[in-house]
Parts: C-alpha cells; sequence; structure tokens
C-alpha cells in the first residue's frame, strides 16, 4: 500500500530512518514516498490500460513542485483550477496539451493565461463563465476546446463537505442546461464545446456514485448524439478513496471493473483526475510533542504541528492515523490524548481521545495518509512559518521545499508611511 513501515521498532520511509529526517531538518516536516507515489500512478495506469485514458494529476492535492514532476516525468497530465496551478505545472515542464483547467470561478486573467498556454481544454460551469471564455479566446484570436462539467445529482456517500455532485452543489451545469447549451453553442464563435465532465466528490469509497454519475453522463451524450452533436472527451474527474483508518475502498482495478464498461460504450477520449488515490498515502506529517498536560477532564499531547500545517481533522472531523516513531519506547502501555496543536483555537486538533502509548515531551509522532490536501491547505496562521517537505527515494531524502523563515512572514508587507 505505502513505503511508511516500521523495522526493529522504527519507522522508515523506504530505506531512510524518519526519525533521521525529523532530527536533520526538524518538525514539523512532511515527508513524501517517491516510491508510493509512482506506484499509486501505476496502479490507475494499469487498471485503465485498455482505453488509454489521460490521467490527469489533480494539482490542488500536493502541488509541490517534486512531486508534480515525478508524475509528470511519467506521463502524468495535470487537472488545475488556479493560475497558479496552472504556473506550477507549466514550471515542471508539463506538456500543456495534457493540462486541463477546472473550477467555478476562473477570472479572466486565469483563462487568458490558459488560453496563452495552449492547454487542452476548460472544464466550464456556468453560462457566464462560457461568455467569458468565448470573448476572451475571441479577442486572443484562438479557438479553445470545452467540457461542460455536469452535475449529474447523485450522492457520493462522502462528507457533506466534499461532496460536489448533488444538485445543492455550487459545482457544475444540470443535465437539461448542459444540453441546451449544447444545442445552442453556435452562440459561441471562439468555443469548441466537445465534451462532459464530471466530478461528484472526494475520499468516495464505492464504484455505485460514480456508475450512477457515468450512467447519467452517457445519457447526455447519447442524448446529443440522437441530436448530432459528436463529443471528443469524457472526463470523470477524481474522487477516489484511500485507507485512512478502517476504511475499505475500492481498489484501482475494482473501479475500473465497475467502470470501463461504461466508459468504452461513450467512444470517447476518457480523463481521470485523481489527486488523493495517488499522494494521500504517499506523505506523512512529522511532529514533536512539546507538552504532556494533563486536567481533571483528558490528556493533551500538545505537539509542534496544529491546524495552519493540517487543516483536514478541524476542517473535516477527518481521521488521521497517529504513530510514534519509534514503537514500545516506553514500554507497552497506553493511554486516551487529545492530540493537539500549538494554535490558539479549540478546534486546532489533529486527534481527539486516541489510544496511544504513552507519550512524553520530545516525542516524534507521524501523522499517516498526510500527502493528499495536507501542506497545500496549510497556512501562517498565528505567523507560523510553513513546514518544509521532503522527498524519499530509496536510500536518499532531498528537501523539496525549505522551512519558511520570519522573513518569509513579512516579506510582502509594506509598513504604512505615517503610522
Ligand atoms: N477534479 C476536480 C474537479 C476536483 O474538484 C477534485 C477535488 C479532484 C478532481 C480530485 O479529487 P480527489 O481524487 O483528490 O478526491 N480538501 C478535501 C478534498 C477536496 C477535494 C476538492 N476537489 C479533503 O482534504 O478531503
Amino acid at each position: 500500500m505505502h513505503h511508511f513501515r516500521f523495522r526493529k521498532n522504527q519507522l522508515y520511509c523506504e530505506n531512510v530512518k524518519v526519525e533521521d529526517i525529523a532530527k536533520k531538518f526538524g518538525t514539523p516536516i512532511y515527508i513524501y514516498s517517491l516510491k508510493t507515489l509512482i506506484e499509486h500512478y501505476r496502479k490507475i495506469k494499469n487498471a485503465f490500460h485498455s482505453i488509454n485514458p489521460l490521467i490527469c494529476f489533480s494539482v490542488k492535492a500536493n502541488s509541490n513542485l517534486s512531486v508534480l514532476k515525478v508524475l509528470a516525468k511519467r506521463g502524468a497530465g495535470m487537472d488545475v483550477v488556479s493560475g497558479g496551478e496552472l504556473f506550477k505545472a507549466l514550471r515542471v515542464g508539463v506538456n500543456p496539451k495534457r493540462i486541463v483547467y477546472a473550477g467555478v470561478g476562473k477570472s479572466e486573467r486565469e483563462i487568458a493565461s490558459a488560453i496563452k498556454a495552449g492547454i487542452l481544454f476548460f472544464n466550464a460551469e456556468s453560462f457566464p463563465e462560457l461568455a467569458l471564455i468565448d470573448r476572451v479566446a475571441r479577442r486572443l484570436h484562438e479557438r479553445i476546446d470545452v467540457c461542460l462539467r455536469v452535475n449529474p445529482d447523485v450522492d457520493p456517500h462522502t462528507h457533506k463537505f466534499i461532496a460536489t455532485g448533488k444538485a445543492t452543489n455550487k459545482f457544475g451545469l444540470d443535465m437539461y442546461t448542459a444540453e441546451e447549451i449544447f444545442l445552442r453553442s453556435r452562440i459561441f464563435s471562439h468555443l469548441n464545446l466537445c465534451g462532459i465532465h464530471i466530478h461528484i466528490g472526494s475520499q468516495i469509497t464505492q464504484a455505485q456514485p460514480f456508475v450512477k454519475a457515468i450512467k447519467k453522463a452517457l445519457t447526455l451524450i447519447n442524448r446529443l448524439r440522437a441530436k448530432k452533436i459528436s463529443l471528443k472527451y469524457l472526463n470523470i474527474g477524481g474522487g477516489l478513496g484511500i485507507v485512512y483508518r478502517n476504511e475499505k475502498p475500492q481498489t484501482a482495478e475494482d473501479f475500473a471493473r465497475a467502470v470501463l464498461p461504461l466508459l468504452k460504450k461513450a467512444k470517447l477520449r476518457i480523463i481521470l483526475e485523481p489527486g488523493r488515490f495517488i499522494a494521500g498515502n504517499s506523505g506523512i506529517l512529522v511532529s514533536k510533542v512539546t507538552y504532556v498536560k494533563t486536567t481533571p477532564n483528558k490528556n493533551f499531547a500538545i505537539v509542534d504541528a496544529g491546524m495552519n500545517d493540517l487543516i483536514r481533522p478541524s476542517l473535516y472531523d477527518a481521521y488521521h492515523e497517529i504513530l510514534p516513531l519509534e514503537l514500545n519506547s516506553h514500554g507497552h502501555r497506553t493511554t486516551k490524548y487529545d492530540i493537539v496543536g500549538p494554535i490558539c483555537e479549540s478546534g486546532d486538533f489533529l486527534a481527539k481521545n486516541r489510544s496511544m502509548p504513552v507519550l512524553e515531551a520530545g516525542d516524534l509522532l507521524a501523522v499517516m495518509g498526510a500527502g493528499a490536501y495536507g501542506f497545500t491547505m496549510s497556512s501562517n496562521y498565528n505567523s507560523r512559518p510553513r513546514a518544509p517537505e521532503v522527498l524519499v527515494h530509496g536510500n536518499t531524502c532531498s528537501l523539496v521545499r525549505k522551512r519558511e523563515t520570519y522573513q518569509d512572514l513579512v516579506k510582502n508587507e509594506i509598513i504604512s508611511k505615517g503610522l
């Protein structure tokens, strides 16, 4: 599954002892396993090889340049949702014809830079957005491919904050409106409306919601075909769930087995946009216990990583496994702790009521499954410099992002004159 394993009671990332990395670069720190990243990318690629889809890694999950480069070098395209993500993908040499651009709020400037870069297509989500892309394309004397993101109104059975394919979500166009737009596409003289995009949510553990959504997309494709509108692309988005705790998510093969017959029927170029599946279990966040505090109600392990480093527990009540880097270092007894950060918010926690070996100040802990939506969602809240990132490859580890400094915290600020 992943390459974070215990050897002689010590946690290793591939062949490097995690404690050595923590000691060398300090904590908190993100550590990624290159082998795990590549293996997960290949799992999807192999499962779908019979239709040779374009696999666009969802950059929002992990936008570290080295991570992007590892995937790009192996043929991955990129799914971007901002000018910044586009910039990063281009920076590592991703072929623009392997970049797709989604998001409900693309600005005029972002649209222009994507057209100039020569991306494969936009995934558009509303009529006014189509009108804007059309205007920008006209100004640039280009004609650009666009897929319409449809909202298939299926329940992905995931956390409500990461469900996107229900009718009440802000994403996509309902089927009826999408069809109307395809039928009237001539009004957009500089757009080539040539595909359908669906993305119903994230951390989806069963194939069924995907099957339902793809069936709805096929219905639309067939209705359009009957009206002589032919398409090039079907983009089925991302959303594959991973193991954080005791989930039993579908494997890439299970997923492929369930959806391939449908995708083959579509007879279109298929795009996938996995993020978490590739990056999630490829990374951990390592943190040090600063204090152990016992109150009449609870034991708190106060660690040096907070919600500014990893917000998923605070934001979604997400479960991340937390392991000591050394097993049994203080015997076999366990106690329950709230594992909390240094941020001045009661919502700043990494785990609640978690049974852990007895902890002491100075102990190092690994927060597992932090490779996706970990660093990318981190912030400088409480003026805390963001953590460094390290990429491990076999016996070697390289610093791929430096720890921010206090100077970084103020580098864009201007103290107004006359204060
Ligand atoms: N495609 C589109 C259009 C998306 O919006 C997303 C994720 C993906 C692909 C990739 O989804 P994935 O394969 O990673 O599930 N911050 C949340 C997850 C938000 C996902 C947003 N969209 C979390 O930490 O759980």
